[in-house]
């Protein structure tokens, strides 16, 4: 059917909202945010399934596109010329599947705002229940699980991937309290005004959206799991790396030790952490070959700092990362911010060192005070937010 038709006499049936706003527009019960990076194949197949899968249900789908190579928002865009329940956000460097679905949750105003994968992983079906159990109960937040009772991971996941997934959801059960089966799941339906309220304490990056938002809720929320069989990818390939692992372990971190210290200056430690021992292989293998003490000290100095540069703008950094020419400035730039570091570490820790048994004490206080200034000047010089 036409989709100017289907607009006009689709959502007539049967519970169909007959909400017109005063434009004579629909307004949407239900807004899917559906996060896309690389899904140009998926996206069209996928907004049919929900045309069918959300027949006699006014709902509206909004595409968060982190400016996709492939050109999914230009796909998205053309279907949204004919349709005007579909939407596109298309992102400009920026990368996170949170922060996607954040800005796409925000970007709605219908009461219900399912959140789903666009690669048809997630089974579009379920929808409707999910809506169903947080309009009949006093529900916040209905799960689509794949590990209460009946759910499955089905062919989604490699055993190595569901082995992994078991490992992070018992810790978080363990270190965050959080009794979800499945706080791992992408696939979520919440009332809009709960996910307003909590979207101040998110964090935009990485996968863990979920968990975010129910342990930032501190059991507030009222929660229901359903479950669902997790379908394997047809197009495309999955964005879960080691990068969001990485991520996603710093953020059981960061919410463990409540919120005292940043998930992203968690990062940054370790990053600068790994430096001394850059350093110190670097150190050994210049004396090794005679350099000389001073000059093999410096640019041992400049191997861990180039270290450090990389790792923070693959991982620390990674949703503001820099690009092309940018890299060589920005590493000029964290040369410059580490070599003030150094003067503010040696500076405090001669402050502290009254008492030669305790230089390690004096040690660490400067070691801590070159961090945090580094970590500083770097987010506001290096990778400045643009
Ligand atoms: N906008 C945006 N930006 N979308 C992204 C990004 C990003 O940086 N990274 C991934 N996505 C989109 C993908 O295009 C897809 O629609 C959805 O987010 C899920 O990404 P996948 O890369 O397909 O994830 P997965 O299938 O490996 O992981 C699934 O299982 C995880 C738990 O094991 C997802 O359901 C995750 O949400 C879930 O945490
Ligand atoms: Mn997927």
């Amino acid at each position: 059917m036409d989709s100017a038709v289907r607009m006009a006499d689709g959502n007539a049936g049967e519970g169909g909202t007959e909400a017109l706003t005063e434009q004579g527009l629909k307004a949407a019960e239900l807004s899917v945010i559906l996060p896309s990076f690389n899904e140009a194949e998926n996206i069209p197949i996928l907004i049919g399934l929900l045309d069918e899968a959300l027949a006699g249900i006014a709902w509206e789908a909004i595409v968060v596109d982190d400016n996709s190579p492939d050109g999914t928002t230009e796909v998205a865009r053309k279907i949204a010329l004919t349709d005007g329940r579909v939407r596109v956000i298309r992102r400009i460097g920026r990368r996170g599947l949170s922060g996607a679905c954040i800005e796409g949750i925000l970007a709605s105003s219908a009461p219900f705002v399912a959140v789903m994968d666009a690669d048809l992983q997630h089974d579009e079906t379920m929808l409707p229940k999910m809506l169903a159990a947080l309009k009949a109960d006093d529900t916040d937040l209905v799960v689509a699980s794949r590990k209460v009772d009946g759910g499955t991971i089905g062919e989604g996941l490699s055993s190595f991937r569901a082995w992994g997934s078991n490992l992070a959801n018992g810790l978080a059960q363990k270190l965050l309290h959080v009794t979800l089966k499945d706080p791992m799941s992408g696939f979520f339906m919440i009332r809009r005004d709960k996910a307003e309220a909590l979207a101040p304490k998110l964090s935009a990056q990485g996968f863990k959206i979920l968990l975010d938002l129910v342990s930032s809720a501190g059991g507030t929320l009222k929660i229901k799991e359903m479950p669902f069989t997790f379908r394997e990818r047809q197009h495309g390939e999955s964005k879960l790396d080691t990068l969001v692992t990485l991520d996603y372990f710093g953020l059981l971190l960061a919410k463990y030790f409540g919120n005292v210290v940043s998930v992203r200056f968690l990062m940054f430690g370790l990053v600068g952490a790994s430096g001394l021992f850059v350093h110190l292989a670097a150190l050994r293998v210049l004396l090794l070959s005679d350099v000389e003490f001073n000059l093999a000290q410096t640019a041992a100095s400049f191997v861990a700092m180039t270290s450090n540069f990389f790792l923070n703008n693959q991982l620390t950094y990674r949703d503001r990362r820099l690009t092309g020419m940018k890299v060589l400035i920005g590493l000029l730039t964290f040369y410059a911010v580490c070599s003030v570091g150094v003067l503010a570490n040696v500076g405090v820790a001669n402050l502290m060192y009254a008492d030669p048994s305790y230089w390690w004490f004096a040690g660490t206080a400067g070691a801590i005070m070159g961090a945090v200034w580094n970590y500083a000047a770097s987010s506001a010089l290096t990778w400045r937010k643009s």
